[in-house]
């Protein structure tokens, strides 16, 4: 027995230390001290040792079980050392590390929220409507008969059932004032569709904001003051504004506004919004479909006005091609 546990010991210790990865180790843990284990099986036939001789048979099992344990802990030790020095192989930490871009608000949307905020300063709330529209909401309310050119199948993307895709966010006029009472201030923004041919300038989803403010004795001069208002807001004191008689179905009468400022390149006239007075052929249609006279046009007035984001965000930043807006192209989009 003391034969065979010091050539145990002699064999386990050069096996061990001949181990090349962490594997192996644990394999030799098992065929030393595991249950079924080489050590383990002397130290079961320990029965069989003299009564005098269990002393020292004894002690040396112990030893050699100490001595194998030490030599696989060291070893495996040795191993997990090697084995994390060769992850880092070939590793430069002088080189630069992987940034992790953090990601921004779409210049639109930024253009949006700040619009937004600009108009809940002067009392107006946020109103929405579907983009898939009726007719009835998007033309046949805002005074825009059959025959109107923008509802012509070439300009419009329609829906099998009829319905169609809003091609401006005036339909939330019609949205708001079918479940409200005046007083009613809304601003509206959200997306409007076209069957244009998309270029530099057009694309076949843009987007808008929409304003309405209904009450009694609201004028001319509330539009006007408004606009001009939220235009000097975004563009700054300096911005000159021209109000160009227009034709909406909806308003009347109705304006184009130009703006002039030297942000925008000196003495171009652009042309940034549609407005007007409420048509009263509006309230009417809203009055038909509700059922009652909730807008009566001797007493109610109110104004409406309608400008594109995207336009209105190429023009302030500079930028040639509206298409950029929806490229996806991180070089354009970072530089907000
Ligand atoms: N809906 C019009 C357009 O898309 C803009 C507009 C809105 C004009 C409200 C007048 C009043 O061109």
């Amino acid at each position: 027995m003391e034969a065979q546990l010091e050539s145990l010991r002699t064999e386990a210790l050069l096996t061990v230390a001949a181990c090349t990865d962490e594997a192996q180790v644990e394999q030799l843990r098992i065929r030393y001290l595991g249950r079924g284990g080489e050590l383990t099986a002397l130290s079961d036939r320990m029965r069989e040792v003299s009564k005098e001789d269990k002393p020292k048979i004894g002690k040396l099992l112990n030893e050699t079980r100490s001595a194998v344990t030490a030599a696989l802990d060291e070893r495996r030790a040795l191993m997990v050392a090697a084995h994390e020095a060769r992850a880092f192989d070939g590793l430069d930490v002088t080189l630069p590390g992987a940034s992790f871009p953090v990601g921004a608000l779409h210049p639109i949307t930024q253009l949006m929220d700040r619009a937004t905020g600009i108009f809940r300063r002067m009392g107006f709330a946020l109103a929405d409507g579907p983009d898939i529209e009726t007719e009835w909401h998007c033309f046949d309310a805002l005074n825009t008969p059959a025959d109107h050119p923008a509802r012509n199948e070439q300009d419009t993307f329609y829906m099998p059932d009829g319905r169609l895709l809003r091609t401006h966010t005036s339909s939330v006029q019609i949205r708001t004032l079918e479940r409200v009472a005046p007083p009613v201030r809304i601003i509206a923004p959200g997306a409007a569709y076209r069957r244009d041919e998309v270029d530099a300038t057009h694309l076949a989803q843009f987007n808008q904001m929409e304003g309405l403010y209904v009450d009694e004795g609201v004028t001319l001069a509330d539009l006007r003051g408004t606009l001009e208002f939220f235009f000097r807001e975004l563009f700054g004191n300096d911005a000159k504004f021209r109000f160009r008689p227009h034709f909406f179905p909806f308003t009347e009468p109705s304006f184009e506004v130009d703006i002039q400022t030297a942000a925008l390149g000196g003495g171009r006239w652009l042309e940034i919004a549609g407005c007007g007075m409420v048509d009263p052929a509006v309230f009417e249609a809203v009055n038909l479909r509700r059922g009652d006279r909730g807008l009566d046009p001797e007493r109610h007035s109110g104004f409406a006005f309608g400008f594109g984001l995207d336009r209105l965000a190429m023009i302030m930043a500079g930028v040639p091609d509206i298409r950029l807006f929806t490229d996806s192209d991180q070089r354009f989009l970072s530089q907000f």
